[in-house]
């Protein structure tokens, strides 16, 4: 199916997390029918940098998009050409979309008048939005929170001003968490709000918040496609679900656990990312406390096994 120009396989999509959209697991994602994955966010200013560091973090060994933030014309247009040039950063050729963060709700980025930050400044919102369609011939996207906080979402729907001015500047698609930014990750999602936005908009719209089971999944039926974010942590197989398929839960996430840690070994994944994800598929199983607590010590992968034989 299509989302502006860009081909996704499904309409059920991995959402970007810090942390954890490293490449072993979007593949494991992929294996369970995700219809498209994107990486964690990217500041622009550390990916022009091109740290050594930075190489790990920018993990492209997997098919679909790249997040940046930023607040930074230039910055986002040289980030770009990088892309473009396939400069650096290896697997840059399976970048096939730029999305640019305009949710990120941390203090940290806010404070660097970056993610959510950026809702109430439409007319830098159109810049950057203008920078991704001149220099980039990749599908490009938008992902938005529908306001700094509930007043703000009250007085000005900014979710609204955004869509517009997205669609206005031939931007592919949007993706909405129905939340402010001051909800962080908590709360009622306004799926009310999104379907405002659906009607009053005419753009391609990916609708995001909670999306657990079939039955929350049902409310954004009025969306083009849906994106998941904390429940495939827990469950990756949640997409093949969502399209019809039943899974014995327990015996699915060990089944995770082995393929992931295989994927990891073989992309050459962080550590960190590692014990992280291992200790999110666990949560669910019986007896598995005891084990996920004794991971949060673990110093190498070895730790890990040795952890996971108690299994
Ligand atoms: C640990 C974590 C990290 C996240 N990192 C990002 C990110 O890098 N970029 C982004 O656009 N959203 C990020 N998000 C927000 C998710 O993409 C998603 O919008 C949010 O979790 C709501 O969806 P869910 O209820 O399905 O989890 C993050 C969320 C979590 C929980």
């Amino acid at each position: 199916m299509k989302l502006g120009s860009l081909t996704v396989k499904n309409k059920f999509l991995l959402a970007p997390m810090d942390m954890y959209a490293d490449s072993a697991f979007r593949k494991l994602c992929h294996d369970y029918n995700c219809g498209y994955s994107c990486t964690e966010l990217i500041a622009t200013a550390g990916f022009i940098r091109k740290n050594e560091s930075f190489r790990r973090k920018v993990d492209l060994h997997v098919k679909g998009g790249l997040q940046f933030v930023t607040n930074s014309t230039s910055e986002l247009k040289e980030s770009i050409r990088i892309v473009n040039e396939k400069e650096f950063y290896a697997g840059l050729g399976n970048v096939n979309c730029i999305d640019i963060n305009l949710g990120c709700p941390s203090l940290k980025m806010m404070n660097q008048n970056m993610g959510s930050a950026l809702l109430n400044q439409p007319k830098l919102v159109r810049s950057l939005f203008k920078v991704m369609k001149k220099h980039s011939s990749l599908s490009v996207s938008a992902k938005i929170r529908l306001a700094i906080n509930s007043k703000h979402k009250k007085q000005s729907k900014p979710y609204l001003k955004i869509a517009q001015i997205a669609k206005e500047e031939g931007i592919d698609f949007i993706i909405v968490h129905g939340r402010t930014a001051g909800q962080m990750y908590s709360g009622e999602v306004d799926v009310e709000a999104i379907k405002e936005l659906s009607e009053k908009v005419d753009i391609p719209l990916v609708g995001n918040g909670n999306i657990i089971d079939e039955e929350s999944c049902n409310n954004f039926e009025f969306c083009d496609a849906v994106m998941i974010g904390r429940e495939a942590l827990k469950r990756p197989f949640i997409f093949s679900l969502l399209q019809g398929k039943k899974f014995d839960d327990e015996k699915e996430k060990k089944k995770c656990v082995k393929q992931y840690l295989k994927y990891a070994k073989e992309l050459d994944t962080g550590f960190q990312h590692i014990k992280i994800h291992t200790q999110a598929f666990l949560r669910g199983i019986e007896g598995s406390k005891e084990i996920i607590r004794a991971l949060t010590h673990t110093k190498t992968l070895e730790d890990i096994k040795e952890c996971l034989k108690q299994l």
